[in-house]
């Protein structure tokens, strides 16, 4: 290390990395649990990208039509293409009620019916009766439910006092020598000063790695930071190789269409005016899957049916519903769409196309949080003192695909679970363990080698190969060739790290250097997802492989598990999927083929 930097360190019960929807869920449990809790964040916290979900969370609260929490469990285990942990899912779909209605209490100002309940609208993939047709279960603030949610939560949390420590970057884990996490390193953006955390759990909500993507509805802080310090504490990512691609993103910008405009009654149609939904998915339509829509829509666009000049978009249809339906209902969309696309709602379609929106894969955890370190004896053994929640964690409730509004409704259930299990596990009074005596020293080599680094590209240039190669190597279809490519062209953008080069050395607002942190996150990102893709010789959910087309459940109904050392060379591990559930109330859903 060249520099010797001063530390600040901190002792709480708990302290939370992130401050989205799942962070701030957590965060706030924590303290209502009594637990002395810190909430770190590199950006203001209702500036997460949680702000940015629109369409809703679900809940069976039967608000509009008959619907059982039941329901929702079969919905969600087809949704993951028979990848999802049926115990984890069937944990989420009964808390969701629970915890969708303490939202309300917390002030949560979500759309109402006229007589005064909580608005539900249908979703992708979304039904009633085990498949039989539509239901109603997503509950919403108009198509800002994210913006809803981030204020409604972090006013709880001030008001619980718990302390945050905002424009804070997480830089790397406290790991001891038993492999126990004992707290943070991080970089207060303002001052320059470095902290050290120390903590009795740490929990990661650091959100997904949209951006390692050229294309994507993530925010520009979508950079996996929580899946490299893991990766770099030699832990594994799991399912990585499951990304997925939302329908509708504005051609061009990205930026997100929310399903629910589908869900009161937008629909697609291509260069020849067809609604072709109908043909990839007869009963369903328009509200399939989100796999089986994004995939739908590329092969229209590829059997040359796309709409515009050049044939590669297709298009929403929003003018033959109510006007002040989508004023009411789906204001912000209207809104985006003018600024993003020069359309009018009311008059016109808008042009979209499939976009990077979610990633499935990332830190293994049980449905309490908890970490996983698979050993070849205990697949579910837990790493000590560490947890994950929300899109940074892998439960898995996803699987290879997940339905829309299960998101919203993972970061509350899995913020409150981890929350629940904190307050059961931390002894009150109980001293913090020591932190090694080098704790930082990993930490601010890495940070010290990134503020020194003298190489001859620009962070832009190797965020801009990687997200190249992401986009052309790692998409809605996949094959062996490409993806063999993938994996050497990413190899070459890893070796490319070593000659990076930062041209500012301050440690104040230095933009330049947490690009380039969040790059190297970036990177194990990528560098997971493509060799996982490879070597997945099957379809599930959002992993389509056009030379093995079929889901193969007898090799490959396992969770991959990609573990990467310092030099990013990525080994793989395999992980059985749960086939039982958590209670007898329900019983474990048999695969069978998913058609919608
Ligand atoms: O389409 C949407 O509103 C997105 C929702 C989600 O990803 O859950």
């Amino acid at each position: 290390m060249g520099k010797t930097y001063e530390i600040t360190e901190h002792v709480y019960d708990v302290v939370v990395v992130g401050a989205g929807g799942a962070g701030l869920r957590a965060t706030l449990g924590m303290t209502e649990a009594g637990l002395k809790t810190a909430c770190i964040t590199k950006v203001f916290p209702t500036r997460s990208h949680t702000v940015a979900a629109q369409g809703g969370v679900s809940a069976a609260l039967g608000n509009i039509n008959e619907d059982k929490w039941q329901w929702h469990m079969y919905d969600t285990v087809k949704g993951s293409d028979w990848l999802g942990d049926q115990d984890a899912i069937e944990y989420m779909c009964r808390e969701a009620i629970p915890s969708v209605v303490e939202l309300e209490h917390y002030g949560l100002p979500f759309s109402r019916t006229p007589e005064g309940k909580l608005y539900q609208r249908t979703f992708g993939g979304q039904t009633r009766n085990y498949g039989e047709g539509p239901v109603e279960r997503a509950c919403c603030a108009a198509d800002r439910t994210g913006h809803a949610m981030l204020h409604t939560l972090y006013q709880q949390s001030l008001k619980h006092e718990a302390e945050f420590f905002i424009e804070y970057f997480a830089i790397d884990l406290i790991m001891d020598a038993d492999g126990a996490c004992r707290g943070v390193v991080a970089w207060n953006l303002d001052d320059g000063s470095i902290h050290v955390f120390r903590a009795h759990i740490t929990v990661l909500a650091t959100g997904g790695y949209g951006r390692a993507y050229f294309s994507c509805t993530s925010a520009h802080i979508c950079t996996g930071d929580g899946n490299g310090m893991v990766a770099r504490a030699g832990l594994p990512l799991e399912d990585m190789e499951f990304v997925q691609f939302h329908p509708t993103g504005i051609y061009g910008s990205g930026c997100l269409i929310t399903e629910g405009a589908r869900g009161e009654g937008a629909y697609l149609t291509n260069s020849e005016g067809e609604r072709f939904m109908e043909r990839y998915a007869p009963s369903a339509k328009d509200l399939a899957s989100r796999d089986v829509v994004s995939r739908a829509i590329t092969v229209e666009i590829r059997e040359g049916r796309g709409v515009g000049e050049n044939k590669d978009h297709v298009f929403l249809h929003l003018e033959h519903l109510d006007a002040e339906m989508l004023q009411h209902r789906l204001p912000g969309i209207s809104e985006t769409a003018k600024i993003f696309a020069d359309v009018d709602v009311t008059r016109e379609p808008i042009p979209v196309i499939p976009t990077v929106h979610y990633n499935m894969g990332g830190i293994p955890t049980n449905y309490h949080g908890e970490v996983l370190r698979p050993t070849d004896d205990d697949p579910d053994a837990i790493c000590p003192d560490l947890m994950a929640i929300g899109e940074c964690a892998c439960v898995s409730v996803h699987g290879g695909n997940r339905l829309g509004t299960n998101s919203l409704l993972d970061i509350i259930v899995f913020g409150r679970a981890a929350a629940f299990r904190a307050g059961e596990l931390i002894e009150k009074g109980r001293p913090q363990k020591p932190a090694p005596k080098d704790a930082a020293d990993r930490a601010l080599d890495r940070f010290d080698r990134l503020l020194n680094a003298s190489g001859s590209l620009r962070t832009a240039e190797i965020r801009l190969d990687m997200q190249r190669t992401m986009q052309d190597n790692a998409a809605v279809f996949r094959t062996q060739e490409i993806l063999e490519e993938g994996c050497r062209k990413i190899d070459q953008v890893w070796a490319s790290l070593a000659d990076i080069r930062l041209s500012d050395r301050s440690l104040i607002w230095n933009s330049d250097l947490v690009e380039a942190l969040e790059l190297e996150n970036l990177m194990a990102c990528a560098k997971t997802t493509m060799v996982s893709a490879e070597a997945r010789k099957e379809s599930r959910g959002a992993h389509a492989r056009e030379d093995f087309s079929a889901r193969d459940d007898e090799n490959w109904m396992k969770h991959t598990l990609a573990y990467m050392d310092d030099k990013g060379r990525v080994r793989l591990a395999y992980r059985p999927v749960h086939k039982y559930t958590l209670t007898d109330e329900v019983d474990y859903i048999e695969p069978k083929e998913r058609v919608y």
